[in-house]
């Protein structure tokens, strides 16, 4: 057989996995980065990219931290895993126990998208709906973890596993831009694992002597709907306080407290970034946008990572010379509820 394109399995000497035949992988390739010829011209940022992760297996960027995650859990032995989602997360568990065997307990909000409960259950987890959001679904979690103590915690943060296959994106993206990272990246920020992946990458790669001590801006973005970072960051506050009544259509954002907080602040405050809140219809407008003008149809999240670029400019936090690297973190194929159909009679 050919050689397969590289995945993120090329940086395997990073991650702390032993034995290369426990991984467990659906093809994590490394996903592309596509420039942004139309939109960059429009709003003064010749060099706009977006890296795809929407192409990864799943549909999101979640693929990254529990393919590592799984494999790790497979490689101690451990035969059951938990997670509450807000739901990318809950798709990309399930596929990955199927694959590796093991039995998944996922605890989601009752109004996740169908799509995310349907695809953990199509890979045979077993799903709980919970009333509320994220925090609920992992309250109910761990009530029942009293009287299953072999369930495996994979919630974010709460294991370090996770984190280390995001920080791949980090990797990643140092050698598409050949060691010479982009000036500002943008990243739709719900527990923040993303954003402090790639921070912790860096500083990785810095020690490697790959990379010298100059930092993309990191720009955290959340909807108004949820903007717990954002509210933090205009108070500059180290840490952020629980968002009552969290709703927003771009459901990653959904979370209203991050278990790591001050770590996202941290980066955000360290990179001389920022944090931008962006409200739910310059969201849709952006999906129906970006797909319109470069035929990209992205997630919400990703959605709001985009709008959020004419805010910056306005504000002066980039600059049209900047090179710019926004994340689409999932594909717009799993929201078709952002999309209203045209229907002609
Ligand atoms: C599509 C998408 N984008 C962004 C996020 C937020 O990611 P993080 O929790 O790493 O901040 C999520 C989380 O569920 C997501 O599903």
């Amino acid at each position: 057989m050919q050689q397969q394109p590289p995945s993120m399995w090329k940086f395997f000497p990073m991650l702390p996995i032993e034995r290369e035949e426990h991984i467990v992988s659906l093809g994590e390739q490394f996903t592309p980065i596509v420039p942004l010829p139309t939109l960059g011209a429009e709003i003064g940022l010749p060099l706009l990219r977006m890296k795809d992760e929407g192409q990864l297996p799943t549909g999101s960027f979640k693929a990254r931290g529990l393919a590592m995650a799984v494999s790790k859990a497979k490689e101690l032995g451990v035969k059951k895993i938990c997670i509450p989602s807000a739901g990318n997360a809950a798709g990309a568990s399930a596929a990955y126990a199927a694959r590796a065997g093991l039995e998944a307990y996922i605890f989601l909000p009752e109004d996740t998208p169908e799509i995310n409960i349907k695809e953990s259950q199509v890979c045979g987890a077993h799903v709980e709906l919970v009333k509320g959001n994220i925090s609920d679904a992992a309250k109910r979690m761990n009530q029942l973890r009293n009287s299953n103590p072999d369930w495996f915690d994979v919630s974010t943060l709460k294991e370090p596993y996770r984190l280390e296959g995001k920080k791949i994106m980090g990797y990643e993206l140092a050698e598409q831009y050949e060691y010479e990272l982009p000036d500002v990246v943008v990243y739709p920020t719900g527990g923040g694992t993303g954003l402090i992946g790639m921070w912790k990458a860096f500083d990785e790669m810095e020690q490697l002597g790959w990379i010298g001590s100059k930092r993309p801006k990191m720009i955290s973005v959340q909807s108004s709907g949820c903007a717990p970072i954002v509210k933090a960051f205009k108070e500059r506050k180290a840490d952020s306080q629980f968002w009552e009544g969290a709703a927003t259509i771009a459901s990653g954002l959904r979370v209203p407290k991050a278990f790591a907080d001050y770590m996202i602040l941290d980066a955000v405050y360290k990179s001389n970034g920022a944090a931008v809140e962006i409200g739910e219809d310059e969201i849709v407008a952006t999906v129906h946008e970006l797909a319109r003008k470069e035929g990209l149809f992205i997630c919400p999240e990703g959605a709001a990572a985009f709008a959020a670029l004419r805010h910056l400019l306005t504000e002066g936090l980039i600059t049209e010379e900047d090179s710019v690297l926004v994340f689409n973190t999932a594909a717009g194929t799993k929201y078709p509820e952002v999309v209203q159909l045209k229907i002609k009679n």
